[in-house]
């Protein structure tokens, strides 16, 4: 979604600031701009509707600044045009701001403003920010940003540039991140540590309703109240954010299948330990005295993560016996949900910046809950909210289409899972074979990768076809869904995902002659059942694309396409049965000719509501 750059420095602040931009660019946008304070003070901007490359055409001629903004917009208030993308300016070319968020009560904002005379040059909510700014400045930069702040109601990440002040750039937040990278003689500001990544290692954090002052020799931080903190410095690890490096792969969505070996096995690292059929998560601060005590758990997340949630919540259930279930976060936190005392909520997110699952989690929060986060992005919001949890591990995963995130949150889960079952009734040996199933897990997941079978057949079959159905039972429902969500995202070819049982209840009336049914059906206790749902199925004319486990011939010879996986215990299939669809959606994004890693509409990290 949104992101934000600023710099500060000797370098020309706009190379720097469109580098920045370009490695913001997998979070999703529709139209980029850039603000920089040229030598004779004066502010010079330039946007442009289209990828970042479109505008570095554009800054051709860019003063030789050295202190500047940039921002990429995902539209919310207004189409996609040049004058809705940011930066916004005031009416007197004195003030620039980039925005990330919502402001709520812009209307309000926004008709006194003109009743007071003001000229609106965009349809966005956030143009009302430099105009109030320039009513409320008097020659304090941090006092009109602070004046303006309070009349704001919404959501904001935003970096203030005054043509006046060629030193300083003065940034806030409230629910949208911001991290301040400091450098030699030189400071960064963005809204993703990845834009950053490459300058420093040390960054400090912005934390709600905190306004910095950011200037070439670091940051001043204060809350908006007028207290004031120390800036606490933080090292943020390589590994977290590695260079985003297609390393010969032509897209990041295949690269990131393909590390998925690496990237579980990242996970599990450090954190099975087999003699004693038990496994080790410091993060949650919780002895088996603390995780016996728990006795329900809420799996919160949205999308991918709430899929992940979803296989998480039938581990808990059925190895640890602990009662479980995965909410959609966007829905939970609006209904007033009751929290109880002896619950553990689990945020599950990749980027950690998700609005929905950010507000679920401060609803537990406020209702005196328990809350950990399963979280990738290290020193993210929901990490820092939650202050307890697993990070995954996945390393970053830049394509929108989440992969190797999905495969390391089910593994996260299922470590834990292995945890709270020790301490409830799950014997040494079952413990101890379930680490080892754990532990063999990547070269199963290589294996599978290795020799994907005929993937380019069944996207043959999809992309021809009006609809596709995914079904599955237990805990291949959520990789059903999880299998249909990719296709849609990545290849916009229409498609749902049922419980396999519960197709003859609607769905069945969508089948006619040759229409393509995924059916997940890997030797688990449902197999035999999921048999005759796939007879039900092609006794209607479906062409059936079925996932089995290898060595299974009877579906092999059922399916009118048979893709076989490797064996897993029921538990851990959806980290080998997932991987075909994964390649599924590539493969037809492909075909179709769709932008993969950067599917029209969406966002990485969706930060609004
Ligand atoms: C996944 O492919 C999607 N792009 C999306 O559903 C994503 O999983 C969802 O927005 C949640 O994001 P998070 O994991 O960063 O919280």
């Amino acid at each position: 979604m949104c992101g934000i750059v600023g710099y500060i420095g000797s370098d020309l602040a706009c190379e720097r600031l469109i580098e920045g931009l370009r490695r913001l660019e997998y979070r999703g946008y529709d139209s980029a701009g850039v603000a920089l304070i040229d030598p004779q003070g004066d502010l010079w901007a330039r946007k442009r509707v289209g990828r970042v490359a479109e505008l570095d055409d554009a800054v051709f001629d860019a003063p030789e600044a050295q202190i500047g903004i940039a921002h990429t917009r995902w539209a919310t208030h207004g189409g996609i045009t040049e004058p809705n993308a940011h930066p916004h300016l005031d009416a007197t070319r004195q003030i620039a701001v980039v925005h990330n968020g919502i402001i709520e009560n812009m209307h309000a904002l926004r008709q006194q403003l003109e009743s007071e005379g003001v000229h609106f040059r965009s349809e966005t909510d956030t143009e009302v920010l430099p105009h109030l700014i320039r009513k409320f400045y008097r020659g304090d930069p941090v006092a009109a940003v602070r004046a303006t702040l309070r009349l704001v109601r919404g959501t904001y990440g935003i970096a203030v540039l005054f043509a006046d002040h060629p030193d300083r750039i003065v940034a806030a937040r409230l629910g949208s991140p911001l991290v301040v990278g400091l450098g030699e003689g030189e400071t960064v500001l963005a809204s993703d540590p990845q834009a950053i990544i490459e300058l420093t290692r040390r960054v400090v954090y912005l934390d709600d309703r905190e306004i910095a002052v950011i200037s070439r020799d670091g940051v001043k931080v204060e809350r908006l109240d007028g207290r004031t903190r120390d800036a606490d410095i933080t090292l943020i690890d390589d590994e977290a954010y590695g260079v985003a490096d297609l390393q010969g792969f032509p897209h990041f969505m295949l690269k990131e299948i393909h590390e998925q070996p690496e990237s579980i096995q990242r996970c599990l690292r450090g954190r099975i330990q087999g003699e004693e059929g038990n496994a080790k998560l410091g993060g949650f601060q919780m002895d088996p005295r603390a995780l016996v005590r728990i006795e329900r758990v809420i799996a919160l997340g949205c999308g991918t993560s709430y899929h992940a949630g979803m296989v998480g919540a039938m581990a808990l259930e059925s190895l640890a016996r602990v009662p479980a279930r995965a909410e959609v976060a966007s829905e939970f936190r609006y209904r007033n949900p009751i929290i109880p005392r002896d619950a553990l909520f689990l945020a599950v997110s990749q980027s950690g910046e998700t609005m929905d699952t950010l507000g679920a989690v401060q609803e537990v929060l406020v209702k005196g809950g328990h809350v950990a986060g399963v979280v990738n992005v290290v020193g993210s919001t929901i990490a820092r909210t939650t202050g307890k949890g697993v990070y995954v591990h996945s390393g970053p995963e830049i394509a929108v289409a989440s992969t190797k995130a999905f495969t390391s949150q089910v593994t996260a889960l299922m470590v834990f899972t292995l945890m709270v079952a020790r301490t409830r009734n799950l014997s040494l040996d079952a413990g101890r074979q379930m680490a080892r199933a754990l532990e063999e897990l990547p070269a199963k997941v290589h294996a599978y990768l290795r020799d994907p079978g005929p993937i380019q057949v069944a996207v043959e079959a999809v992309t021809e076809a009006p609809y596709v159905l995914f079904l599955g039972r237990g805990f291949s429902y959520p990789v059903a869904l999880e299998g249909a969500l990719k296709l849609k995202e990545i290849a916009y070819i229409p498609c749902e995902a049922y419980p396999s049982g519960e197709m003859k209840h609607g769905p069945i009336a969508m089948i006619d002659q040759g229409a393509p049914v995924l059916f997940l059906a890997p030797a688990d206790q449902h197999r035999d059942k999921n048999i005759s749902n796939l007879k039900e199925v092609q006794a209607r004319g479906a062409r059936l694309i079925v996932v089995h486990t290898e060595g299974d011939d009877e579906l092999a010879e059922l399916a009118d396409l048979s893709i076989p996986v490797p064996a897993v215990p029921d538990y851990l299939s959806p980290l080998i049965t997932v991987l075909p669809l994964q390649l599924l959606a590539y493969h037809a994004g492909l075909a179709l000719g769709r932008d993969v890693d950067k599917p029209r509409n969406l966002a990485k990290s969706v930060t609004v509501e």
